[in-house]
C-alpha cells in the first residue's frame, strides 16, 4: 500500500490537463508528472540524434541512453537540462505521437512513469496512466471537451509561448494525433472504466480542479 495516493488524468491534447493537474498538484501538495513531456523529449532527442520517429529499436535504445525526470515544479528534464519549449512545438507534438505508437518505447518510458509515482503523492497525466501506468491509481479522472474548444484551448496556448500557428493548423494536428493516439493498438487512448469522466467544455481550470480535489479528499486519499 502507498502511504499517499496516485492521481490518474488522462484525455485527449488540448483538453486542459496539464492547467488541472499542475493545478490540482499545488492544491493538494502533491508532485505533476507531465508523461506527454517524456514522449516529447524523446522525439527531440531522436531529432537531433538522426534516429527516426519510425525505428523502435533505436528509439528504445535511445531512451535507455538518457536520464529523464521533472524537477520542483514539474518541468521536464533531460539529462539534468530542462527540455522548455523546444519540445512543445507542432513538430515534437506530432512526433510524440508517432514514437508513442510503438509498444518497445511505451516499455522504456512505463518503467520512469511508475518509479517517479511508486511512492503516491503524485498526480500524473497522459493517455494511459488509468489504464496502464496506474491501473491501480487510487483515484482517475478522464477529461474531455469539444474539439473546437480543445484546439482554441491549445492555439491559445501556444500563442502565449510565442509558437507560430494558425488556428486550422492545430485542429487539423489535434485530430490526426487524437486518431493516431486512439487508434493505437498498445496502450491507446481511452477512458478506464473506473474513471470520473469530467466534460470541460463548459467550466474553467479552477472549476475543474475544485472538483477534482473534492473527489480526491471525499475519498479520503490524501492523508498519510
Ligand atoms: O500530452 P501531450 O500532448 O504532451 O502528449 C504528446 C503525445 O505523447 C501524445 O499525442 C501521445 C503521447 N502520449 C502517450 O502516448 N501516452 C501518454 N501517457 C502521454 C502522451
Amino acid at each position: 500500500m502507498r502511504p499517499r495516493p496516485v492521481v490518474a488524468i488522462d484525455g485527449p491534447s488540448g483538453v486542459g490537463k496539464t492547467t488541472v493537474a499542475r493545478g490540482l498538484a499545488r492544491r493538494l501538495g502533491m508532485i505533476y508528472v507531465d508523461s506527454g513531456a517524456l514522449y516529447r523529449s524523446l522525439a527531440w532527442l531522436a531529432a537531433q540524434d538522426g534516429v527516426s520517429w519510425d525505428d523502435a529499436e533505436g528509439l528504445a535504445a535511445l531512451a535507455g541512453r538518457h536520464r529523464f525526470a521533472f524537477d520542483r515544479e514539474g518541468r521536464a528534464l533531460v539529462d539534468g537540462e530542462l527540455a522548455g519549449k523546444r519540445i512543445r512545438t507542432l513538430r515534437m507534438s506530432e512526433g510524440a505521437s508517432t514514437v508513442a505508437q510503438h509498444p518497445m518505447v511505451r516499455k522504456a518510458l512505463l518503467t520512469i512513469q511508475r518509479d517517479l509515482g511508486a511512492n503516491g503523492g503524485v498526480v500524473l497525466e497522459g493517455r494511459d496512466i488509468g489504464t496502464v501506468v496506474f491501473p491501480d491509481a487510487e483515484v482517475k479522472f478522464f477529461l474531455a471537451a469539444s474539439p473546437k474548444v480543445r484546439a482554441l484551448r491549445r492555439w491559445k496556448e501556444m500563442q502565449a509561448h510565442g509558437e507560430q500557428a494558425t488556428l486550422e493548423q492545430v485542429e487539423r494536428d489535434q485530430e490526426a494525433r487524437d486518431r493516431k493516439d486512439r487508434g493505437r493498438s498498445v496502450a491507446p487512448l481511452i477512458k478506464a472504466d473506473d474513471a470520473v469522466e469530467i466534460s470541460c467544455d463548459d467550466m474553467g481550470p479552477d472549476e475543474v480542479v475544485a472538483l477534482m480535489a473534492a473527489r480526491v479528499e471525499g475519498c479520503g486519499a490524501t492523508s498519510a
